[in-house]
């Protein structure tokens, strides 16, 4: 496994797989990596001839107060799951590496509408720091196709929609929620909880089923469900922020004559904001939103 930690050793290394006609995946991560991240990576694997995994924990994406200086580094273990999971590049820049001038005054790329909705109304500036560190790791991999974990279902969506409008030449595919043995999506924020908390964490996965078959039986409000599942998540011990059904497709309001919905859910959990996501496949199209 090659490691770069700089931008010119990253290219440099780029620069010769093209030149020899490789394929290149890639998989952008914060580090502190679970199976759900390994289980993108051997996907990136088998889609092209090249993988590259960054692990940089991006300040700009955390808001004042958040756990930005607290978040878990583990790089000496991540090298040995990545190494020993066939990755053929390692980009882990410092942050004078991607952020050369300073954190104040860079230049950001932020995806309007998107941005602002879910987890944006209660984490302002998350998505533009997403966005622009995103931007600068593909301006550098120079991907043809990058890798994320459904779990940041917005996150997916805000840089389908930021790769769309720049022209961007590569392929975002979303892969499949990585979930523990009692539903929990695997979180590097798992970390987190105490033994008491990770006992109450699958509760989430649990109401969204709830809701989820509710919503199948099409017989409640989309707001009735959705502020019962609030209720449920707060009366076990959570600090719900919203747990809402959208239109899976660009995450507006549902309406009806709709079929293909997506529960989204964020709540806190002693020291850990956990998210997670849902489909729901209506057999019949959506009859009360
Ligand atoms: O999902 C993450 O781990 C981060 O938001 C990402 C995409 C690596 C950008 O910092």
């Amino acid at each position: 496994m090659n490691i770069a930690n700089s931008v010119d050793e990253l290219r440099a290394v780029v620069a010769g797989w093209r030149r020899a006609g490789e394929t290149i995946s890639f998989v952008p991560t914060m580090g502190n990596l679970h199976d759900g991240h390994i289980t993108l990576l051997l996907k990136a694997r088998e889609l092209a001839t090249r993988s590259v995994v960054s692990i940089f924990v991006n300040p700009i994406q955390f808001g004042r107060g958040e756990d930005y200086a607290k978040y878990p580094s583990t790089l000496e273990s991540d090298k040995q799951k990545l190494q020993a999971a066939g990755l053929d590049l390692l980009f882990a820049p410092d942050l004078n590496e991607l952020y050369p001038g300073g954190i104040e005054e860079d230049t950001r790329v932020t995806v309007p509408g998107l941005s602002s909705i879910l987890c944006g109304q209660y984490r302002p500036g998350h998505f533009s720091g997403v966005a622009t560190v995103v931007t600068k790791l593909l301006m550098n991999v120079q991907p043809d196709l990058a890798l994320f974990g459904d779990k940041d279902y917005q996150q997916v969506m805000v840089i389908k929609q930021m790769v769309h409008d720049l022209l961007m030449p590569v392929k975002i595919l979303g892969q499949p929620i990585v979930r523990e043995a009692d539903g929990l999506a695997m979180s590097s924020r798992n970390s987190y909880l105490n033994a008491a908390e990770r006992a109450l964490a699958p509760q989430i996965f649990q109401a969204m089923n709830r809701a989820r078959e509710k919503t199948l039986l099409q017989n409640t409000s989309l707001i009735a469900i959705e502020t019962a599942g609030m209720a449920e998540l707060a009366s076990a011990g959570f600090r719900p922020e919203y747990f809402s059904i959208r239109r899976a497709q660009d995450l507006s309001a549902p309406q009806v004559g709709d079929t293909t919905l997506q529960l989204l859910v964020a709540a806190w959990l002693g020291p850990a904001r956990l998210i997670d996501n849902l489909r729901i496949e209506l057999p019949e199209p959506l009859k009360i939103a």
